[in-house]
Protein backbone atom coordinates (compact mmCIF):
# COMPACT_ATOMS: atom_id res chain seq x y z
CA UNK A 1 0.00 0.00 0.00
CA UNK A 2 1.61 3.42 -1.18
CA UNK A 3 0.06 6.41 1.03
CA UNK A 4 2.41 9.27 -0.71
CA UNK A 5 -0.87 11.22 -1.51
CA UNK A 6 -1.51 11.49 2.59
CA UNK A 7 1.42 12.53 3.55
CA UNK A 8 0.06 15.91 2.83
CA UNK A 9 2.32 17.75 5.48
CA UNK A 10 5.13 19.34 3.84
CA UNK A 11 6.99 18.15 7.05
CA UNK A 12 7.31 14.79 5.24
CA UNK A 13 9.12 15.89 2.99
CA UNK A 14 11.56 17.80 4.48
CA UNK A 15 12.19 15.01 6.80
CA UNK A 16 12.09 12.43 3.66
CA UNK A 17 15.16 15.58 1.90
CA UNK A 18 17.28 15.91 5.66
CA UNK A 19 17.16 11.71 5.96
CA UNK A 20 18.33 11.67 1.91
CA UNK A 21 21.60 14.05 3.29
CA UNK A 22 22.29 12.58 6.08
CA UNK A 23 21.84 8.76 4.80
CA UNK A 24 19.76 7.57 7.26
CA UNK A 25 16.64 5.50 6.59
CA UNK A 26 13.74 6.87 8.02
CA UNK A 27 9.97 6.15 8.56
CA UNK A 28 6.77 7.88 9.96
CA UNK A 29 6.03 5.39 12.80
CA UNK A 30 3.23 4.60 15.04
CA UNK A 31 0.03 6.65 16.52
CA UNK A 32 0.19 8.79 13.44
CA UNK A 33 0.20 6.18 10.67
CA UNK A 34 -2.59 3.82 12.92
CA UNK A 35 -4.61 7.34 13.32
CA UNK A 36 -3.86 8.55 9.21
CA UNK A 37 -5.29 4.87 8.23
CA UNK A 38 -8.35 5.44 10.59
CA UNK A 39 -8.74 9.22 9.22
CA UNK A 40 -9.10 10.51 12.94
CA UNK A 41 -6.79 13.76 13.62
CA UNK A 42 -3.44 14.06 14.96
CA UNK A 43 -1.18 16.18 15.84
CA UNK A 44 2.11 14.46 16.54
CA UNK A 45 4.02 12.28 14.89
CA UNK A 46 6.73 10.18 15.09
CA UNK A 47 9.77 9.28 13.10
CA UNK A 48 12.31 6.28 13.42
CA UNK A 49 15.33 6.36 11.42
CA UNK A 50 18.12 3.63 11.59
CA UNK A 51 20.90 5.42 12.91
CA UNK A 52 20.79 8.48 15.60
CA UNK A 53 17.71 9.82 15.79
CA UNK A 54 18.95 13.01 17.47
CA UNK A 55 21.48 13.48 14.87
CA UNK A 56 17.99 13.28 12.81
CA UNK A 57 15.98 15.71 14.87
CA UNK A 58 19.42 18.40 14.64
CA UNK A 59 19.36 18.60 11.18
CA UNK A 60 15.62 18.77 10.55
CA UNK A 61 15.89 21.42 13.19
CA UNK A 62 18.44 23.40 10.93
CA UNK A 63 16.27 22.60 7.66
CA UNK A 64 13.05 24.16 9.00
CA UNK A 65 15.13 26.97 10.05
CA UNK A 66 13.05 29.20 12.44
CA UNK A 67 14.95 28.51 15.16
CA UNK A 68 12.40 26.18 16.31
CA UNK A 69 12.74 24.99 20.07
CA UNK A 70 14.44 21.30 19.95
CA UNK A 71 14.44 19.35 22.90
CA UNK A 72 16.90 16.37 23.30
CA UNK A 73 16.72 13.30 25.50
CA UNK A 74 20.34 12.08 25.98
CA UNK A 75 19.20 8.62 28.05
CA UNK A 76 16.64 8.11 26.17
CA UNK A 77 18.09 8.76 22.62
CA UNK A 78 14.81 11.11 21.49
CA UNK A 79 14.54 14.47 20.24
CA UNK A 80 11.74 16.36 19.88
CA UNK A 81 11.15 19.56 17.54
CA UNK A 82 7.75 21.49 18.78
CA UNK A 83 6.46 23.00 15.34
CA UNK A 84 3.66 25.25 16.70
CA UNK A 85 1.11 23.09 18.41
CA UNK A 86 2.86 20.17 16.51
CA UNK A 87 5.54 17.95 17.98
CA UNK A 88 7.89 16.08 16.22
CA UNK A 89 9.42 13.06 17.57
CA UNK A 90 12.50 11.62 16.50
CA UNK A 91 13.99 8.19 17.87
CA UNK A 92 16.53 5.59 16.35
CA UNK A 93 15.63 2.47 16.03
CA UNK A 94 16.23 0.07 18.69
CA UNK A 95 15.99 -3.32 19.77
CA UNK A 96 15.20 -4.70 23.25
CA UNK A 97 13.13 -3.30 25.98
CA UNK A 98 11.08 0.10 25.49
CA UNK A 99 10.14 2.03 27.71
CA UNK A 100 10.67 5.75 26.92
CA UNK A 101 9.80 6.44 31.18
CA UNK A 102 11.29 3.80 33.11
CA UNK A 103 14.77 5.50 34.75
CA UNK A 104 17.31 2.78 33.11
CA UNK A 105 16.19 2.27 29.61
CA UNK A 106 18.24 -0.26 27.59
CA UNK A 107 18.80 1.09 24.24
CA UNK A 108 20.59 -1.10 21.64
CA UNK A 109 20.70 0.01 17.98
CA UNK A 110 18.55 -2.09 15.95
CA UNK A 111 16.24 -2.00 12.54
CA UNK A 112 13.25 -1.13 11.53
CA UNK A 113 11.83 -4.49 12.34
CA UNK A 114 13.56 -5.07 15.22
CA UNK A 115 11.60 -1.50 16.53
CA UNK A 116 8.45 -2.63 15.05
CA UNK A 117 8.82 -5.80 17.18
CA UNK A 118 9.07 -4.48 20.44
CA UNK A 119 6.04 -2.09 19.98
CA UNK A 120 2.92 -2.16 22.11
CA UNK A 121 0.26 -3.08 19.72
CA UNK A 122 -0.19 -4.47 15.54
CA UNK A 123 -1.99 -1.60 15.11
CA UNK A 124 1.20 1.13 16.60
CA UNK A 125 3.87 -0.77 14.70
CA UNK A 126 3.00 0.28 11.21
CA UNK A 127 5.71 2.80 9.67
CA UNK A 128 5.26 4.77 6.30
CA UNK A 129 8.99 4.29 4.37
CA UNK A 130 10.34 8.34 3.39
CA UNK A 131 13.05 6.77 1.37
CA UNK A 132 13.72 7.84 -1.92
CA UNK A 133 13.20 4.22 -2.99
CA UNK A 134 10.17 3.41 -1.83
CA UNK A 135 8.52 6.97 -0.24
CA UNK A 136 5.16 6.62 1.16
CA UNK A 137 5.36 2.62 1.37
CA UNK A 138 3.65 1.17 4.02
CA UNK A 139 5.52 -1.25 6.21
CA UNK A 140 3.12 -3.66 7.78
CA UNK A 141 4.69 -6.76 9.34
CA UNK A 142 2.12 -7.66 11.75
CA UNK A 143 -1.00 -7.21 10.07
CA UNK A 144 -1.84 -4.15 11.49
CA UNK A 145 -4.08 -2.90 8.41
CA UNK A 146 -6.14 -6.02 8.38
CA UNK A 147 -6.77 -5.31 12.76
CA UNK A 148 -7.76 -2.19 11.76
CA UNK A 149 -10.39 -3.05 9.29
CA UNK A 150 -11.42 -5.66 12.45
CA UNK A 151 -11.18 -3.33 15.01
CA UNK A 152 -8.82 -5.35 17.16
CA UNK A 153 -6.24 -4.32 19.85
CA UNK A 154 -3.50 -7.17 19.36
CA UNK A 155 0.27 -7.76 20.70
CA UNK A 156 2.93 -8.23 17.92
CA UNK A 157 4.92 -10.53 19.90
CA UNK A 158 3.66 -12.93 22.41
CA UNK A 159 1.12 -11.19 24.77
CA UNK A 160 3.90 -12.07 27.77
CA UNK A 161 6.68 -10.88 25.80
CA UNK A 162 5.43 -7.42 25.07
CA UNK A 163 3.31 -6.69 28.53
CA UNK A 164 6.64 -7.69 30.38
CA UNK A 165 8.68 -4.94 28.24
CA UNK A 166 6.09 -2.30 29.81
CA UNK A 167 3.13 -3.81 31.79
CA UNK A 168 1.48 0.11 31.46
CA UNK A 169 0.69 -1.97 27.78
CA UNK A 170 -1.76 -3.49 29.91
CA UNK A 171 -4.03 -0.32 30.22
CA UNK A 172 -3.03 0.79 26.84
CA UNK A 173 -5.07 -2.33 25.64
CA UNK A 174 -8.01 -1.31 26.88
CA UNK A 175 -7.29 2.72 26.65
CA UNK A 176 -7.17 2.06 23.03
CA UNK A 177 -10.10 -0.45 22.36
CA UNK A 178 -12.38 2.30 24.65
CA UNK A 179 -10.97 5.02 22.79
CA UNK A 180 -11.19 3.70 19.42
CA UNK A 181 -14.55 1.36 20.71
CA UNK A 182 -12.40 -1.62 19.60
CA UNK A 183 -12.24 -6.05 20.80
CA UNK A 184 -8.92 -6.66 22.52
CA UNK A 185 -7.80 -9.72 20.44
CA UNK A 186 -8.37 -13.01 22.82
CA UNK A 187 -4.78 -14.06 23.73
CA UNK A 188 -4.23 -10.58 24.29
CA UNK A 189 -6.99 -10.08 26.59
CA UNK A 190 -5.79 -13.58 28.40
CA UNK A 191 -2.14 -11.92 29.16
CA UNK A 192 -3.78 -9.03 30.63
CA UNK A 193 -5.48 -11.14 33.02
CA UNK A 194 -2.66 -13.17 33.23
CA UNK A 195 -0.11 -10.73 33.76
CA UNK A 196 -2.24 -7.89 35.87
CA UNK A 197 -0.48 -7.92 38.98
CA UNK A 198 2.88 -6.98 37.17
CA UNK A 199 0.70 -3.23 36.68
CA UNK A 200 1.60 -3.03 40.45
CA UNK A 201 5.64 -1.84 39.39
CA UNK A 202 4.44 0.97 37.29
CA UNK A 203 4.20 4.47 38.47
CA UNK A 204 0.82 5.76 39.65
CA UNK A 205 1.44 8.96 37.43
CA UNK A 206 2.05 6.67 34.22
CA UNK A 207 -1.38 4.53 35.23
CA UNK A 208 -3.85 7.73 35.65
CA UNK A 209 -2.53 9.05 32.02
CA UNK A 210 -4.33 5.97 30.63
CA UNK A 211 -7.46 6.08 33.44
CA UNK A 212 -8.27 9.49 32.19
CA UNK A 213 -8.24 8.92 28.59
CA UNK A 214 -10.25 5.84 29.46
CA UNK A 215 -12.82 8.05 30.88
CA UNK A 216 -12.66 10.56 28.62
CA UNK A 217 -13.76 8.03 25.86
CA UNK A 218 -17.05 8.31 24.06
CA UNK A 219 -18.72 5.30 26.08
CA UNK A 220 -16.10 5.06 29.46
CA UNK A 221 -18.14 2.16 30.88
CA UNK A 222 -16.26 -0.25 28.26
CA UNK A 223 -13.38 0.39 29.45
CA UNK A 224 -13.87 -0.15 32.80
CA UNK A 225 -15.86 -2.89 32.28
CA UNK A 226 -12.66 -4.61 30.78
CA UNK A 227 -10.22 -2.88 33.65
CA UNK A 228 -13.00 -4.87 35.80
CA UNK A 229 -12.81 -7.75 34.13
CA UNK A 230 -9.45 -8.64 33.96
CA UNK A 231 -8.92 -7.27 37.58
CA UNK A 232 -6.67 -4.64 36.57
CA UNK A 233 -9.60 -2.35 38.60
CA UNK A 234 -9.12 -3.95 41.82
CA UNK A 235 -5.35 -3.61 41.89
CA UNK A 236 -6.01 0.09 40.47
CA UNK A 237 -8.92 1.77 42.16
CA UNK A 238 -10.04 -0.91 44.82
CA UNK A 239 -12.76 1.57 46.10
CA UNK A 240 -14.65 1.65 42.92
CA UNK A 241 -14.58 -2.70 43.01
CA UNK A 242 -16.29 -2.58 46.11
CA UNK A 243 -19.46 -0.87 44.59
CA UNK A 244 -20.04 -4.52 42.58
CA UNK A 245 -22.70 -6.78 44.43
CA UNK A 246 -26.21 -6.98 45.33
CA UNK A 247 -26.85 -7.74 49.06
CA UNK A 248 -30.36 -8.97 49.55
CA UNK A 249 -32.05 -9.47 53.25
CA UNK A 250 -35.73 -11.10 53.54
CA UNK A 251 -36.18 -10.84 49.57
CA UNK A 252 -35.18 -7.25 49.96
CA UNK A 253 -32.12 -6.33 47.22
CA UNK A 254 -30.45 -3.16 46.86
CA UNK A 255 -28.81 -2.26 43.43
CA UNK A 256 -25.27 -3.38 42.01
CA UNK A 257 -24.27 0.75 42.47
CA UNK A 258 -20.70 -0.33 40.15
CA UNK A 259 -22.90 -0.55 37.22
CA UNK A 260 -24.86 2.14 38.31
CA UNK A 261 -21.81 3.96 38.80
CA UNK A 262 -20.75 2.92 35.05
CA UNK A 263 -24.67 3.79 33.59
CA UNK A 264 -24.04 7.38 35.54
CA UNK A 265 -20.60 7.87 33.91
CA UNK A 266 -21.58 7.00 30.47
CA UNK A 267 -24.64 9.39 31.33
CA UNK A 268 -22.80 11.82 32.17
CA UNK A 269 -20.00 11.63 29.22
CA UNK A 270 -23.53 12.56 26.59
CA UNK A 271 -23.45 15.54 28.07
CA UNK A 272 -19.91 16.73 29.13
CA UNK A 273 -16.10 16.77 27.65
CA UNK A 274 -15.30 17.65 31.13
CA UNK A 275 -12.74 15.32 32.69
CA UNK A 276 -13.84 16.07 36.30
CA UNK A 277 -17.18 16.32 35.71
CA UNK A 278 -16.90 12.75 34.77
CA UNK A 279 -14.78 11.76 38.00
CA UNK A 280 -17.65 13.45 40.19
CA UNK A 281 -20.15 10.86 38.30
CA UNK A 282 -17.49 8.13 39.24
CA UNK A 283 -16.74 8.92 42.78
CA UNK A 284 -20.43 9.97 43.44
CA UNK A 285 -21.31 6.62 45.58
CA UNK A 286 -18.07 5.88 46.42
CA UNK A 287 -18.85 5.10 49.85
CA UNK A 288 -22.05 3.54 49.70
CA UNK A 289 -20.06 -0.04 50.69
CA UNK A 290 -19.23 1.98 53.72
CA UNK A 291 -22.09 3.02 54.92
CA UNK A 292 -24.66 0.19 53.94
CA UNK A 293 -26.91 -0.56 56.60
CA UNK A 294 -30.08 -3.28 56.55
CA UNK A 295 -33.18 -1.98 58.24
CA UNK A 296 -36.12 -4.23 58.76
CA UNK A 297 -38.40 -1.69 57.76
CA UNK A 298 -36.91 0.55 54.88
CA UNK A 299 -34.56 -1.97 53.61
CA UNK A 300 -31.30 -1.05 52.26
CA UNK A 301 -29.79 2.62 53.50
CA UNK A 302 -26.97 4.20 52.77
CA UNK A 303 -27.20 7.66 55.10
CA UNK A 304 -24.36 9.53 54.80
CA UNK A 305 -22.54 8.44 51.81
CA UNK A 306 -22.41 11.97 50.28
CA UNK A 307 -20.09 13.51 53.24
CA UNK A 308 -18.33 10.28 53.88
CA UNK A 309 -17.66 9.72 49.74
CA UNK A 310 -16.63 13.96 50.06
CA UNK A 311 -14.11 13.01 52.63
CA UNK A 312 -12.61 9.67 51.11
CA UNK A 313 -11.86 11.89 47.66
CA UNK A 314 -8.93 13.45 48.92
CA UNK A 315 -6.96 10.06 49.88
CA UNK A 316 -8.25 8.25 46.28
CA UNK A 317 -7.05 11.41 44.54
CA UNK A 318 -3.67 11.29 46.15
CA UNK A 319 -3.18 7.76 45.77
CA UNK A 320 -3.99 8.02 42.12
CA UNK A 321 -2.02 11.00 41.66
CA UNK A 322 -4.59 13.31 40.38
CA UNK A 323 -4.40 17.01 41.38
CA UNK A 324 -5.38 17.98 45.12
CA UNK A 325 -6.33 21.43 44.04
CA UNK A 326 -9.22 22.74 42.84
CA UNK A 327 -10.55 20.08 40.62
CA UNK A 328 -10.27 17.56 43.65
CA UNK A 329 -12.45 20.55 45.76
CA UNK A 330 -14.75 20.24 42.87
CA UNK A 331 -15.53 16.76 42.57
CA UNK A 332 -15.31 16.45 46.22
CA UNK A 333 -18.57 19.07 46.29
CA UNK A 334 -20.16 17.78 43.76
CA UNK A 335 -20.57 14.26 45.72
CA UNK A 336 -21.34 16.14 48.64
CA UNK A 337 -24.25 18.12 47.43
CA UNK A 338 -25.61 14.85 45.19
CA UNK A 339 -28.07 14.57 46.89
CA UNK A 340 -29.69 17.63 47.65
CA UNK A 341 -31.36 18.42 44.74
CA UNK A 342 -33.46 15.66 44.88
CA UNK A 343 -33.99 15.87 48.32
CA UNK A 344 -35.15 19.74 47.12
CA UNK A 345 -37.74 18.05 45.14
CA UNK A 346 -39.08 15.76 47.54
CA UNK A 347 -40.12 18.24 50.07
CA UNK A 348 -41.57 20.93 48.48
CA UNK A 349 -39.31 23.35 46.68
CA UNK A 350 -39.07 26.56 49.42
CA UNK A 351 -36.89 29.24 48.45
CA UNK A 352 -34.94 29.05 51.65
CA UNK A 353 -33.63 25.24 50.19
CA UNK A 354 -32.90 26.58 46.51
CA UNK A 355 -30.98 29.47 48.45
CA UNK A 356 -29.00 27.50 50.33
CA UNK A 357 -28.10 24.96 47.56
CA UNK A 358 -27.22 27.85 45.53
CA UNK A 359 -24.64 29.31 48.30
CA UNK A 360 -23.14 25.98 48.27
CA UNK A 361 -22.85 25.36 44.53
CA UNK A 362 -22.10 28.31 43.54
CA UNK A 363 -21.15 28.20 40.13
CA UNK A 364 -20.90 24.71 40.21
CA UNK A 365 -24.39 24.49 40.33
CA UNK A 366 -25.33 23.39 36.53
CA UNK A 367 -22.87 20.73 36.30
CA UNK A 368 -24.17 19.48 40.02
CA UNK A 369 -27.91 19.52 37.78
CA UNK A 370 -25.87 18.07 34.72
CA UNK A 371 -24.65 14.72 37.65
CA UNK A 372 -27.88 14.88 39.12
CA UNK A 373 -29.98 13.72 35.83
CA UNK A 374 -27.35 11.61 34.72
CA UNK A 375 -27.90 9.92 38.33
CA UNK A 376 -31.48 8.82 37.27
CA UNK A 377 -31.14 5.39 36.12
CA UNK A 378 -34.23 3.96 36.77
CA UNK A 379 -35.42 1.30 33.80
CA UNK A 380 -38.90 2.72 34.43
CA UNK A 381 -39.23 5.73 31.90
CA UNK A 382 -42.01 7.02 33.72
CA UNK A 383 -39.87 7.08 36.55
CA UNK A 384 -37.47 8.84 34.61
CA UNK A 385 -40.06 11.36 33.33
CA UNK A 386 -40.83 12.31 36.38
CA UNK A 387 -37.79 12.88 38.02
CA UNK A 388 -36.74 15.00 35.07
CA UNK A 389 -39.41 17.12 34.77
CA UNK A 390 -39.09 17.50 38.76
CA UNK A 391 -35.51 19.04 38.13
CA UNK A 392 -36.40 21.26 35.36
CA UNK A 393 -39.14 22.88 38.26
CA UNK A 394 -36.30 23.04 40.33
CA UNK A 395 -34.00 24.64 38.12
CA UNK A 396 -36.38 27.25 37.20
CA UNK A 397 -37.12 28.16 40.95
CA UNK A 398 -33.27 28.07 41.06
CA UNK A 399 -33.35 31.09 38.14
CA UNK A 400 -36.01 33.13 39.96
CA UNK A 401 -34.66 33.04 43.39
CA UNK A 402 -31.35 34.47 42.09
CA UNK A 403 -32.48 36.85 39.89
CA UNK A 404 -34.15 38.22 43.46
CA UNK A 405 -31.58 37.62 45.62
CA UNK A 406 -27.86 37.04 43.91
CA UNK A 407 -27.17 34.11 45.98
CA UNK A 408 -25.13 32.28 43.71
CA UNK A 409 -22.07 34.70 44.66
CA UNK A 410 -22.96 35.91 47.76
CA UNK A 411 -20.67 38.06 49.36
CA UNK A 412 -21.99 39.15 52.59
CA UNK A 413 -22.11 43.14 52.49
CA UNK A 414 -21.00 43.25 56.64
CA UNK A 415 -17.57 42.42 57.05
CA UNK A 416 -15.76 41.21 60.40
CA UNK A 417 -14.01 44.80 60.75
CA UNK A 418 -17.44 46.59 60.68
CA UNK A 419 -18.94 44.59 63.36
CA UNK A 420 -15.64 45.13 65.57
CA UNK A 421 -16.11 48.90 64.88
CA UNK A 422 -19.76 49.49 65.36
CA UNK A 423 -19.48 47.22 68.94
CA UNK A 424 -16.26 48.37 69.96
CA UNK A 425 -14.97 44.64 69.88
CA UNK A 426 -11.69 42.61 69.17
CA UNK A 427 -11.06 39.72 67.11
CA UNK A 428 -13.19 36.81 68.91
CA UNK A 429 -15.83 34.02 68.80
CA UNK A 430 -18.33 36.88 68.76
CA UNK A 431 -17.56 38.20 65.60
CA UNK A 432 -17.95 35.13 63.60
CA UNK A 433 -21.06 34.38 65.50
CA UNK A 434 -23.03 37.38 64.04
CA UNK A 435 -21.48 36.90 60.48
CA UNK A 436 -23.23 33.49 60.46
CA UNK A 437 -26.20 34.36 61.91
CA UNK A 438 -26.17 37.93 59.46
CA UNK A 439 -25.64 34.85 56.51
CA UNK A 440 -28.31 32.12 58.12
CA UNK A 441 -31.04 35.17 57.91
CA UNK A 442 -30.08 35.96 54.11
CA UNK A 443 -30.17 32.36 53.56
CA UNK A 444 -33.79 32.06 54.94
CA UNK A 445 -35.04 35.30 53.45
CA UNK A 446 -35.66 36.89 56.46
CA UNK A 447 -33.15 40.30 55.59
CA UNK A 448 -32.04 41.06 51.79
CA UNK A 449 -28.49 40.44 51.14
CA UNK A 450 -28.46 44.27 51.05
CA UNK A 451 -26.17 46.98 53.23
CA UNK A 452 -29.31 49.05 55.22
CA UNK A 453 -31.41 45.45 56.03
CA UNK A 454 -27.77 43.86 57.07
CA UNK A 455 -27.02 46.21 59.24
CA UNK A 456 -30.08 46.81 60.97
CA UNK A 457 -30.12 43.36 61.46
CA UNK A 458 -26.34 43.22 63.21
CA UNK A 459 -27.10 46.27 65.58
CA UNK A 460 -30.55 44.37 66.51
CA UNK A 461 -28.27 40.88 67.37
CA UNK A 462 -25.34 43.43 68.87
CA UNK A 463 -28.26 44.35 71.42
CA UNK A 464 -28.98 41.34 72.02
CA UNK A 465 -25.68 39.93 72.86
CA UNK A 466 -26.08 43.04 75.54
CA UNK A 467 -23.10 45.26 73.30
CA UNK A 468 -23.04 48.93 72.96
CA UNK A 469 -23.22 50.78 69.53
CA UNK A 470 -19.78 53.15 69.40
CA UNK A 471 -19.90 53.96 66.68
CA UNK A 472 -22.71 54.69 63.71
CA UNK A 473 -21.11 53.69 60.21
CA UNK A 474 -24.74 54.72 58.30
N1 LIG B 1 4.56 2.78 22.44
C1 LIG B 1 4.79 1.50 22.89
N2 LIG B 1 4.63 1.19 24.21
C2 LIG B 1 4.27 2.13 25.09
C3 LIG B 1 4.04 3.45 24.67
C4 LIG B 1 4.19 3.75 23.31
O1 LIG B 1 5.12 0.64 22.08
N3 LIG B 1 4.12 1.82 26.37
C5 LIG B 1 4.78 3.11 21.00
C6 LIG B 1 3.59 2.78 20.12
O2 LIG B 1 4.07 2.37 18.89
C7 LIG B 1 2.89 4.13 19.99
C8 LIG B 1 4.06 5.10 20.00
O3 LIG B 1 5.03 4.48 20.85
O4 LIG B 1 2.12 4.22 18.83
C9 LIG B 1 3.71 6.48 20.50
O5 LIG B 1 3.20 6.42 21.80
P1 LIG B 1 2.14 7.45 22.38
O6 LIG B 1 2.47 8.81 21.89
O7 LIG B 1 2.04 7.21 23.85
O8 LIG B 1 0.75 6.93 21.82
P2 LIG B 1 0.06 7.10 20.43
O9 LIG B 1 0.00 5.75 19.79
O10 LIG B 1 0.68 8.19 19.65
O11 LIG B 1 -1.42 7.44 20.80
P3 LIG B 1 -2.01 8.71 21.58
O12 LIG B 1 -1.51 9.90 20.84
O13 LIG B 1 -3.45 8.48 21.53
O14 LIG B 1 -1.46 8.60 22.98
Amino acid sequence: MNLKDQLQDSVFQTVAQVAKEQGLETYVVGGYVRDLLLKRESKDIDFVCVGSGITLAKAVQKKLGRNLPLSVFKNFGTAMIKNGEQELEFVGARKESYDRNSRKPVVEDGTLEDDQNRRDFTINALAISLNEADYGELVDPFDGVQDLKEKLIKTPLAPETTFSDDPLRMMRAIRFASQLNFDIDADTYEGISKMKDRISIVSAERIIVELNKIILSKKPSYGFKLLFHSGLLKIIFPELVKLQGVDSIDDKSHKDNFYHTLQVLDNISENTDKLYLRWAAIMHDIAKPATKRFNKKVGWTFHGHEDKGARMTPKIFRRLKLPLGESMRYVQKLVRLHLRPIALVKDEITDSAVRRLLFEAGDDVEDLMTLCRADITSKNNHKVKRFLQNFNKVERKMREVEEKDKIRNFQPVITGQMIMETFDLKPGRTIGDIKEALKEAVLDGVIKNEFEEAYNYMIEMGREKGLTVVKTLK
